[in-house]
């Protein structure tokens, strides 16, 4: 099956939002886990507007499980995540104006500084590095050269296809690219804009796919059900779309 990693940013979002200590996102992620999560995904931003230095190094001390580090290539946060070691390291693109990160990472045009991140990760022990990155094969075969280990397919398009074709063709890409992974030898990974509505499309369709990392549908539907809950909904939901390894 696949796992579910739970993003736990937006729960430091709502926190920061009243400049409280609360809710606190290392709760949160310990709730997550009790609903059945393999996994925390967090991403430090270099303008630190939701997880902070102190969230990360709490989750590394306080939770036993896989945390998944998103950084970008800033030297800075590279720093931070080889102090940490996380079971992975996912690199992403980062621009301060942005709401949410907006789409994958060019490895191709930033491939020099790509390349000098991961070896300064794996160098420091950090030995799984993936790369957020849209459906495009080429960027692909770059990601398997510059000697990532795993790509996350970035999801946002496919949720945002309003209609159906629009979805299927953007679909067609998300399957070649995750067969295009794997047979370079990378675990596929998939996230953003995933929820309980467009997932059983996506994960029936899409093969390899390892982990799915999944974070804002998780945070608004706790304001309802609880966040154990909507942890333990969505994975009734991913139990029901078979993986197709
Ligand atoms: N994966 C990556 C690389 C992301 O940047 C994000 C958003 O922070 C997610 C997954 C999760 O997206 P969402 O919060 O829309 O589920």
């Amino acid at each position: 099956m696949t796992d579910l990693l739970i993003n736990i940013d937006h729960v430091a979002t709502l926190r920061n939002a009243r400049r409280e200590s609360f809710p606190d996102p290392v709760q949160a992620a310990r709730e997550c886990l009790e609903g059945g999560a393999k996994g925390i995904v967090f991403h430090l931003r270099e303008d630190r507007r939701h997880i902070n230095d102190d969230d990360v190094r709490r989750l590394k001390a306080d939770l036993d499980t896989k945390l998944d580090f998103e950084l970008s290539i800033s030297r800075e946060i590279v720093g931070i995540c080889c102090e940490i070691q996380p079971y992975l390291a996912t690199l992403v693109p980062e621009r301060r104006e942005e709401i949410t990160t907006e789409g994958g990472l060019d490895a191709i045009e930033h491939r020099m500084r790509i390349k000098e991140t991961i070896t300064r990760l794996k160098g420091e022990g950090v030995s799984n590095v993936a790369l957020f990155l849209d459906p495009d094969l080429d960027q692909i075969d770059e990601a398997a050269r510059l000697g990532a280990t795993a790509i996350e397919l970035h999801t946002g398009d496919y949720a945002n296809a309003l209609r159906d074709e629009k979805r299927v063709h953007i679909l067609d890409r998300m399957k070649a690219a995750a067969e295009r992974a794997h047979q370079n030898g990378l675990i596929v990974h998939a996230g953003h804009g995933l929820d309980t509505e467009n997932y059983p499309l996506f994960g029936s369709s899409v093969p390899h796919l390892k982990e799915v990392s999944i974070g804002f549908a998780i945070v608004a539907r706790a304001i309802f059900i609880g966040i154990r809950g909507a942890v333990e909904e969505l994975n009734n939901i991913i139990a029901s779309s078979p993986y197709t390894g």
